[in-house]
């Protein structure tokens, strides 16, 4: 790996407080990402499954996990099984991890290879009343292959039809909610090296550069940083681009005059970030922009003082939606009448701004969190707001990463990469 990990004090802590909430007699399982291929002998780079680097820190293929409080011996309440390694793959991939290493970097001190695993998942079978599956419950998940996880699933349900079953998700989704100290470091690693993109591409943007020679220049100062690269597929959307919320081709080419929007992040350590800056082509914003620009950058500052603990998903979405129509009145982009026939399932609003504020982040990018819930201290949220305008031929989104706090206004993970719009334009004109 090329990031510096996380201690294997952390990942203890996170098995210890997964176990803690499993009921007696239970034995939870967790398994690596595929490698997913894509035709002949090629295949995607592998990444880790979140929860199984959450729980382990190992960021290596064909790894399972098992949580098992209630096991008879001390030595099988957590247990590691890793790829062993031979001489053919020590050639062609690479040094794999010893079961040193492994307990090394995980804290777990049983650490078999994973061909062992039926044999000793028989044994433990025995022990146990309930089986604790991980099914992904994300709110936004729509996954259509079938996982290993899957397989482990299938697989376990035919073997042992006898045991109750269990859910890990809700479990991890409200743990990894809340960051550890060591997390937020290194999410705040993540931000830095967006940072430097950005800094980067300020004096590289002019008229008649293309959309994905910025996207070059920012996968540039990433991997510089010891970054496996973006966090999630760049968004670089000149003019109109902008307009299209999901716009990825990145084929387009700056024009004087047009607005650009950055939707672009580094990874670091399978933590993410997520920033997205709009900037003019020319160094200047336009009044309207301007204006646009000022109001997309208060209904940001406004709904981040809006993050503290004990807040409920809906009603904040609720509150930023009214803080942004009284932004479109004053733009002129929507008049009272609209607002005076808007419902509640379609407020006037979404017709300019059409996402979500805010969502988790951390290790996914759209993070673990049960949306239900209140919100509390330490969790990582962003704060996007937007306006979208496609007769006028711009959109303007403003996103930073907020750490909510105990007491008073979140600590802005971003707080320095330049959005105030002075800033933006004297750093475009150095
Ligand atoms: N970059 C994805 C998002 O902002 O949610
Ligand atoms: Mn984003
Ligand atoms: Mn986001």
């Amino acid at each position: 790996m090329r990031y510096t990990p996380l201690s294997a004090a952390f990942y203890t802590k996170n098995r210890a407080n997964f176990a803690a909430a499993m009921a007696p007699k239970s034995l939870a399982v967790f398994n690596s990402n595929d490698t997913y291929p894509i035709s002949a002998d090629s295949t995607l780079p592998f990444e880790q499954h979140r929860d199984l680097f959450y729980l382990t820190g190992v960021d290596q293929e064909e790894t399972i996990l098992i949580l098992f409080p209630d096991a008879v011996e001390a030595n099988h309440r957590e247990i590691l099984f890793v790829r062993e390694t031979n001489p053919h793959i020590a050639v062609w991939e690479g040094p794999k991890l010893t079961k040193t290493q492994a307990q090394a970097l995980t804290g777990i001190q049983t650490v078999y290879w994973v061909h062992e695993f039926e044999k000793v998942f028989f044994e433990l079978a025995a022990q146990c009343d309930c089986l604790y599956f991980n099914k992904n419950e994300h709110y936004r998940a729509a996954v259509e292959t079938e996982t290993r996880e899957d397989r482990f699933i299938a697989w376990a349900k035919k073997q042992y039809p006898a045991h109750q079953v269990g859910k890990s998700n809700p479990i991890l989704q409200r743990l990894r909610a809340v960051k550890d100290p060591e997390e937020i470091t290194q999410i705040q690693t993540a931000c830095d090296i967006t940072e430097k993109g950005f800094r980067r591409i300020l004096s590289f943007v002019k008229p008649g550069v293309w959309e994905y020679e910025i996207e070059a220049e920012y996968a540039h100062a990433f991997i510089k940083e010891r970054s496996k690269g973006f966090a999630y597929t760049p968004i670089i959307a000149s003019g109109n681009n902008a307009n299209i919320l999901h716009y990825i081709e990145n084929k387009g080419q700056c024009q004087a005059g047009d607005l650009l929007l950055m939707d672009v992040a580094a990874e670091y350590g399978n933590y993410s970030s997520d920033m997205t800056r709009t900037i003019p082509v020319l160094g200047r914003f336009t009044p309207r922009q301007r204006a646009v620009y000022e109001a997309v950058l208060r209904v940001k500052k406004a709904a981040t003082k809006l993050l503290k603990p004990g807040v409920l998903w809906k009603e904040y979405h609720q509150e930023v939606g009214e803080i942004m129509t009284a932004e479109l009145l004053i733009l002129n982009l929507l008049d009272k009448a609209d607002v005076q026939n808007q419902t509640e399932a379609l407020p006037a609003y979404k017709k300019y701004f059409m996402h979500g504020t805010s969502h988790h982040m951390g290790l996914d990018t759209h993070d673990y969190g049960l949306v239900l819930e209140p919100t509390a201290a330490n969790m990582v949220f962003t704060v996007e707001p937007g306006i979208y305008i496609p007769e006028e031929g711009f959109g303007v989104r403003l996103e930073d990463d907020v750490v909510i706090q105990a007491q008073g206004e979140p600590l802005n993970l971003m707080k320095n990469i330049p959005i105030e719009p002075d800033e933006i334009e004297a750093l475009m004109n150095d």
